[in-house]
């Protein structure tokens, strides 16, 4: 197996007391999708910002290789660590051409103008609103437009913070068609987090689930593909309130 694009080794988060991410490790395979599935508040998004470096963290990163540990924030996202955090954080006030300019800051203007090219034809529901405030926008097109701006920028892992966040079931379809088309066209690496399994386990090969800050399960591509793994995982770690969808 060739060397994993990314490698979390005993990595531990808190804020304050004690740990809310206590010594994940893991590995993931360049080119790849997986999942970090786990119920509110089990250390998701603290582990997605501790590897873009928004939060501090023990423990050590390694991206391609490399030691990114005690890499500031622009450090790793010019490496191409790239966050997408929930809640679509768009700026409502500028113009979703404005949106897409800041993901792709620190690029040339003919990559930047290509890529947004790009952003576009994933994304048409936003390609003839360009001029509009980004808060006039709905919900799902929120949500494309902050991964297209998570694109702007080349990423090789776009960390993906509960896309499915809010919306409703079709536009979570839409949305993870998108995702997939992006990953395979771009032979991008991705990380998603979910607390729902369902939309995740479509698109992951591999996916580790979460339990108040400790890696408690994991599931390879075949549990995944299949409803009674899934349904399996589900009763095991998530409880019995989420059904495996078909
Ligand atoms: N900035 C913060 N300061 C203090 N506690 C936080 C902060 N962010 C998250 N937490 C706490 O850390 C735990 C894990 O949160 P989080 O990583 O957001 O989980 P998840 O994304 O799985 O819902 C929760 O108990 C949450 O309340
Ligand atoms: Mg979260």
């Amino acid at each position: 197996m060739s060397e994993p694009l990314l490698q979390l080794e005993d990595l531990t988060v808190r804020y304050g007391a004690g740990p809310v991410v206590h010594g994940v490790t893991l590995a993931m395979q360049d080119g790849s999708v997986a999942a970090l599935l786990g119920a509110n508040g089990a250390g998701k998004s603290s582990t997605l910002r501790a590897i873009a470096g928004l939060e501090s963290a023990e423990g050590r990163v390694l991206f391609d290789g490399q030691d990114v540990s005690r890499l500031p924030v622009a450090a790793r996202f010019k490496a191409g660590i790239v966050y997408v955090p929930e809640g679509r954080a768009i700026v409502a006030d500028l113009t979703v051409a404005e949106n897409l300019l800041l993901g792709g800051y620190f690029v040339d203007a003919a990559t930047r103008s290509r890529r947004q090219q790009m952003v576009l034809e994933f994304f048409p529901e936003i390609a003839n609103r360009l001029r509009a405030p980004a808060g006039l926008l709905s919900g799902g097109e929120q949500q494309m437009l902050a991964i297209g701006r998570g694109l702007m920028s080349g990423p090789r892992l776009l960390l993906l913070d509960e896309p499915s966040l809010g919306l409703a079931p079709l536009l979570v379809a839409r949305v993870y068609e998108r995702i997939a088309a992006i990953q395979q066209e771009q032979q991008l690496a991705a990380l998603l987090v979910e607390q729902s399994f369902h939309a995740a386990a479509k698109l992951a090969t591999h996916a580790w689930v979460m339990r108040h800050g400790h890696i408690v399960g994991e599931l390879d591509a075949q549990a995944l593909r299949s409803r009674e793994g899934r349904q399996q995982a589900i009763d095991a770690y998530l409880g019995a309130r989420q059904e495996a969808a078909a």
